[in-house]
């Protein structure tokens, strides 16, 4: 499953990653970014393994133990409760099921640090403003990115929650992190 799949690109690579046999759900609370997903995977080769599910992250519609995978790609920042969406990953997955999530993290050099967050700061929301004049959507990047936890202590909160073998890879000296965790068999 892709939750907080949005538009739906994860979405089609996850469906190109199980193959024709597989089945992949994509999972957005926003009606209309599954609208969007819909036309983006209109003319897609795997399509009919895909099921589109209008849902929330922090309360799944789809009984414990359900599935092999589940990856949250830009999600976790923007729920309201990340802890919650984490159980909940934790929920439908079956042991041995894995929890991927792709997310902005700290980048770690520190005078890359200072440049990036001055980047996120001002030069983000000011092309924001001049391309879609939402300045506000970009402004809100920066500040859930400040917000959001260190990647290391997402790692501590996926282990929180029950995770085992957690792994976190940081891309690109930290802008973003991987986190990778296994459900055990209880
Ligand atoms: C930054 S987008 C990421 C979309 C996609 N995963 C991608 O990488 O292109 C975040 C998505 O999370 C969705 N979202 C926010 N809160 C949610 C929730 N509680 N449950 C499900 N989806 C949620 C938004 O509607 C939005 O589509």
């Amino acid at each position: 499953m892709d939750v907080c799949c949005g538009t739906g690109m994860i979405t089609k690579d996850l469906a190109r990653k199980v193959g024709p046999r597989g089945n992949v759900v994509g999972l957005d609370l926003s009606p209309e970014m599954l609208a969007v997903a819909e036309k983006n995977l209109a003319d897609f080769e795997l399509k009919s393994i895909i099921q589109l599910v209008n849902g929330n992250a922090m309360a799944l519609p789809f009984p414990d133990n359900s599935f092999d995978r589940v990856i949250i790609g830009y999600g976790l920042r923007n729920v309201t409760d990340m802890r919650q969406a984490l159980r909940e990953l934790y929920r439908v997955l079956k042991p041995e099921g894995k929890a991927v999530s792709l997310e902005l993290a700290k980048p770690y050099p520190p005078i890359f640090n200072k440049l990036y967050y001055l980047y996120m700061a001002r030069i983000v929301p000011l092309t924001g403003l001049i391309f879609t004049s939402n300045k506000e959507a970009y402004l809100y990047l920066h500040d859930s990115v400040l917000t959001y936890p260190h990647q290391y202590e997402v790692t501590h909160i996926f282990e929180q929650i029950g995770f085992e073998e957690v792994n976190c890879f940081e891309l690109s000296w930290g802008i973003a992190a991987v986190h990778v965790g296994t459900k055990p068999y209880s």
